[in-house]
């Protein structure tokens, strides 16, 4: 099975790059390196032993990704190119929605043309806003998101629903990511953010390494256990692999399919630290600040749907998350240069 996978090149895409060499498909990557190092490609091939077709291109480029499809007639499409800082998406409004929905509706239409309509999408928890349960099922109602990045979500949901609705030859599985951290076990690819993380993992392996002080704690007085936000930490090579298993639903057969991908557990930011230093000897100092606006108290899922219908679940721990987040950043200390 051939496999065209726009932000092929970023955090979650590499990792699932891996695991689609490993269950003997074929992968294409399409990026335009807009959150990606070209690095990665040569990462990609020590650890898989096989080059990755790859392609800059922007989704947006109409014409370049005829091209794409022409040529490689692929089979399914796995989408994860996108923007997604949440603070930068609250500045920046119309650039989110601009590449977010603009780039996906020409991916669509693209993909309509060369009768290719098998599509995998990456979507997020934040689509749930203030969940108004946990653990989170996926009959939990769709929430109020906190900022543009969530919304173009919430709405791509909502468009590749009705498209599927009017054209049942699609098969589309929404896949709804919880909070992958960690990285490959060869330390060879990670995540790899621009500027000072704005996410509690690579923020930690930041101040672990030595290059930011303290770790700012975003309150301490939410109603959880020890009043710091609890949130489903999935490992990125569990959730690389949820995409294999999604490709398989889609073989199945036609219809809109929507899934959690998490472990069904929740952990604090300050069991996350704890975690962190036993797994790795380092100590990780930390203040507590005000609450981050927009943040909310506790979020996790149910993984149970993925399991009975993907045969898929969760296998590494919380430990693995923070030795592999650390392997990564200690052999890398700034990322892919
Ligand atoms: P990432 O930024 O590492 O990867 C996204 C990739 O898309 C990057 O390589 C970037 O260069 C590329 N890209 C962006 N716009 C593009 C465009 N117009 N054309 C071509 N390529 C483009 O992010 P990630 O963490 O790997 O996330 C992958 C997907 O999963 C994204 O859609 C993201 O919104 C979603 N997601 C991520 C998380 C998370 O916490 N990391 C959680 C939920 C959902
Ligand atoms: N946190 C800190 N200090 C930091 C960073 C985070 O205390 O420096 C706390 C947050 O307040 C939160 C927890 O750590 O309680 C996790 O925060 P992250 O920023 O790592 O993750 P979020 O849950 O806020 O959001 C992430 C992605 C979103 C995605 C969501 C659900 O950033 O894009 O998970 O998948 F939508």
């Amino acid at each position: 099975m051939k496999i065209l996978v726009t932000g092929g090149a970023g955090f979650i895409g590499s990792h699932t790059i891996v695991e689609l060499h490993e269950a003997g498909m074929e992968p294409v990557i399409v990026d335009n390196l807009v959150n990606a190092d070209r690095e990665v490609l040569h990462r990609l091939e020590k650890i898989t032993g096989k080059e990755t077709v790859f392609y800059e291109a922007d989704i947006r480029d109409r014409e370049k990704m005829e091209e794409i499809f022409s040529r490689e007639k692929p089979d399914a499409v796995i989408h994860f190119a996108g923007l997604k800082a949440v603070g930068e998406s609250v500045a920046k409004p119309w650039e989110y929605y601009e590449n977010n929905i603009s780039g996906t509706l020409i991916l669509l239409d693209v993909m309509k043309k060369h009768d290719c309509k098998k599509l995998i999408f990456s979507s997020s928890a934040t689509v749930y806003g203030d969940p108004a349960f946990v653990p989170i099922t996926e009959d939990c109602p769709k929430g109020v998101c906190t900022n543009p990045y969530g919304w173009t979500k919430s709405m791509l949901e909502q468009v590749l629903t009705d498209i599927q609705k009017a054209d049942e030859t699609w098969s589309i599985v929404i896949l709804r990511y919880f909070n992958p951290i960690g990285a490959h076990k060869s330390g060879l690819i990670g995540e790899n953010p621009n500027g000072i993380p704005n996410n509690l993992m690579p923020y930690i392996t930041q101040v672990a390494v030595g290059k930011l002080k303290e770790l700012h704690v975003f309150g301490n007085d939410y109603d959880t256990p020890d009043g710091t936000g609890v949130r489903d930490y999935i490992h990125v090579v569990d959730l690389a692999k949820g995409h294999v298993s999604a490709l398989r639903k889609i073989e199945e057969g036609n219809g809109l399919f929507i899934y959690n991908l998490g472990t069904g557990v929740g952990y604090s930011v300050l069991d996350i630290v704890r975690n962190f230093e036993e797994a790795t000897g380092k100590t990780i100092p930390y203040v507590i600040d005000p609450r981050r606006p927009g943040d909310i108290a506790a979020c996790y899922a149910s993984p149970e749907k993925a399991k009975k219908e993907l045969s898929w679940e969760a296998k590494y721990g919380i430990r693995d998350m923070c030795a592999d987040a650390w392997n990564w950043q200690s052999s890398n200390p700034n990322g892919y240069r």
